[in-house]
């Protein structure tokens, strides 16, 4: 077992699930704050030469998990690892976020997707070295040939 507290939380645009863009072609711009909490504030020295990062939340809102479910982006069911569904075993969202500024503990940002009061687990810098031609996008992929 692994005990986990927030670093801060998130505040969002969204006070309902309803209200964020979901399915095939959604956009994430929706912009907000992370609030980190005093006590873990020293922790974001340097981060503001980061254009993107990585937020690691916690679904705290989420009602238990499924192992095969269907999503918005496609009619058939995949298993849960195949998918972004927050019912999972162990509810962990990750998002990428743009940082658009910093003041003390406020980091300023755009793409949330996640509700106002959403509990942050972890913070790091996004780098990605894996080739945009060595990704594949599995169902993902056949669901948006089908869709177009
Ligand atoms: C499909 S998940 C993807 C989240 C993240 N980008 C990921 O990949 O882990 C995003 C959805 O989770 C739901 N959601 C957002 N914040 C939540 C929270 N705090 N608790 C439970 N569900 C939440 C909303 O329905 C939102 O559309």
């Amino acid at each position: 077992m692994f005990m986990l507290q927030p670093i801060g939380f998130v505040r969002s645009p969204y006070q309902e699930t309803a209200a964020i863009p979901k399915g095939l072609g959604a956009k994430h711009e929706a912009e907000g704050i992370l609030e980190v909490l005093p006590e873990f504030e020293a922790g974001l020295t340097d981060i503001d030469g980061f254009s993107h990062l990585f937020v690691i939340w916690a679904f705290d809102r989420s009602d238990g998990f499924e192992l095969i479910g269907r999503t918005p982006a496609d009619n058939r069911p995949h298993g849960v690892f195949a998918t972004r569904s927050p019912r999972r075993p162990n509810p962990l969202g990750l998002t990428v976020v743009e940082l658009l500024r910093r003041e003390k503990g406020s980091l300023h940002v755009r793409g949330l997707d996640m509700l106002d009061g959403t509990p942050i687990l972890d913070i790091k810098p996004y780098l990605s070295t894996i080739p945009k031609e060595s990704l594949r996008r599995g169902w993902l992929a056949e669901a948006e040939v089908t869709r177009s």
